[in-house]
């Protein structure tokens, strides 16, 4: 049989050429050509031929997708999910290789005990995969395990096991060979996911893709199928930390603010359930330059320790690093430090950290970073039993945040004292049991009452 010829399509401007070339000789663009399958011939209608059967249904004929969702049986994952697995959906699991993506999945696939999972496994043999099994839980019969990496062959395996889920480790280790472009290159991933997706769509089956994020190389990154996905989830940690985060990025069928949070053991992963305890474990109490804020995760609030250190720079071009918070809204608030509470930080360095390896990038943490600086710089703690939430504008003012209500609860929860929170929230606000709430109006009041 002949091998059906592959064409290489230029990424930038689409120009079609039968073999790859290093420049577009149309565009001038460089390594852009990526190899695609050749396409099914388009029908040609004839003047006067049939119409097309196709048709167009009323939205509200539509089946809609209730009750096709069930749940993975990790919390966490189904709560970033939106609920669960929505049957026939596409889920993108992408992260760090070594993060913990193939011991996420294996996990679920072991809670999953009343569905039949085929477990695609192309970069490790059934043994690693069973001993990785074992130390997770007891490995029942319902999971199947295959051991290819050839296109056509998982397909056929899909057709004919008609499994209820299936699980793929990783995207980039498949390959159709009818492309002749190496596993793991953008065009091979491409085809692998179109196919699987089709699949998915036709059989009504979820599938889970795995995909490693790699640095700029030969290896295409899960970002090259983002669109053609209905889920896309990202799991993310610091290395050195024991904590993994769970992020939806793209929800076709939920929402994408949720996160779960995960701590690795060497009994694989365990979900965190009340994570604001798990992170102020380790805090520091009686030192300057630490604040708790209350930060939202989804619809969860979080009490985090946001910390600074500033001290007196030895170089002509003060450093500003920031670990887990925006470095450009760390400048922000230094101006605004500057300008509106006359702390001038422009010959030290300054050095924020969020603890636990978390990354907060909403505005109400402002205030506990603006406070723990000045902490810092004076030298002078914060008392270790207030909690500090506000956004922190250009003028000084701290503005109306978001789930006042739901942080404040959640810091009197875990018995803190005090509450700072925007003056136009704490007037809406009832009082909570144990907690006192102080309503502020400038950065200028709340450094008043945290550190005077
Ligand atoms: P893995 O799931 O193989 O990562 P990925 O598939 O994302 O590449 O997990 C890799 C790391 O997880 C590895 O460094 C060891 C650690 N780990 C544990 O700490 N405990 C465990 O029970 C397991 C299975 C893995
Ligand atoms: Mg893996």
């Amino acid at each position: 049989m002949a091998k059906p010829t592959t064409k290489y399509v230029c990424q930038s401007c689409g120009y079609v050429s039968p073999r790859w070339t290093g420049k577009c000789p149309n565009c001038d663009g460089w390594n852009s050509f990526v190899e695609e399958a050749p396409t099914p011939l388009k029908v040609v209608r004839k003047s006067g031929g049939v119409a097309s059967k196709v048709g167009a249904v009323s939205l509200k004929d539509v089946d809609a997708l209730t009750d096709v969702r069930f749940p993975s049986g990790v919390g966490e994952v189904d709560r970033v999910l939106g609920g669960g697995i929505v049957a026939g959906s596409v889920i993108l699991l992408g992260g760090d290789p070594g993060i913990g993506k193939s011991t996420l999945m294996m996990q679920v696939a072991l809670h999953l005990k009343n569905k039949v999972i085929l477990y695609v496994t192309g970069e490790e043999s059934p043994k690693q995969v069973k001993l990785r099994a074992e130390r997770l839980g007891r490995p029942t019969d319902n999971i199947q395990l295959l051991a290819e990496t050839n296109l056509e062959s998982i397909t056929d395996v899909i057709e004919s096991g008609s499994p209820d889920i299936v699980i793929v480790d990783s995207i980039q280790t498949l390959y159709n060979p009818n492309l002749e472009s190496a596993p793991g290159s953008v065009g091979q991933v491409r085809e692998s996911t179109a196919m699987l997706t089709r699949i998915a769509k036709t059989k009504n089956i979820p599938i889970i893709l795995i995909g490693h994020v790699t640095k700029e190389g030969a290896i295409a990154g899960p970002r090259v199928i983002e669109h053609m996905v209905d889920a896309v989830l990202q799991f993310e940690g610091e290395k050195h930390y024991a904590y993994r985060i769970l992020r939806g990025i793209k929800n076709r069928f939920g929402s994408t603010n949720e996160i779960g949070i995960f701590e690795m053991h060497d009994t694989g992963l365990r979900e965190v359930v009340n994570p604001s305890e798990v992170f102020l474990s380790e805090r520091s109490y009686g030192a300057s330059g630490a604040t708790i804020v209350a930060s939202m995760e989804g619809t969860r609030p979080i009490l985090i320790e946001v910390q600074a250190l500033v001290s007196t720079s030895s170089y002509g071009m003060p450093q500003r690093t920031a670990t887990g918070f925006d470095l450009r809204r760390l400048q922000m608030l230094l101006a605004v430090l500057e300008k509106r509470v006359g702390i001038n930080t422009g010959a030290h360095d300054v050095f924020v950290n969020v603890a636990g390896g978390i990354r907060i990038d909403e505005p109400a943490a402002d205030l506990g970073i603006a406070s723990s600086i000045v902490s810092s710089l004076r030298d002078v703690p914060v008392d270790s039993q207030t909690v500090a939430i506000g956004e922190v504008g250009l003028g000084g003012e701290i503005r109306t945040i978001a789930f006042c209500d739901k942080r404040v609860q959640e810091a009197a929860k875990l018995g803190f004292k005090t509450v700072i929170v925007p003056a136009s929230n704490a007037k809406k606000m009832r009082s909570s049991a144990g907690i006192t709430i102080v309503g502020v109006e400038t950065v200028q009041e709340a450094i008043k009452r945290l550190l005077d």
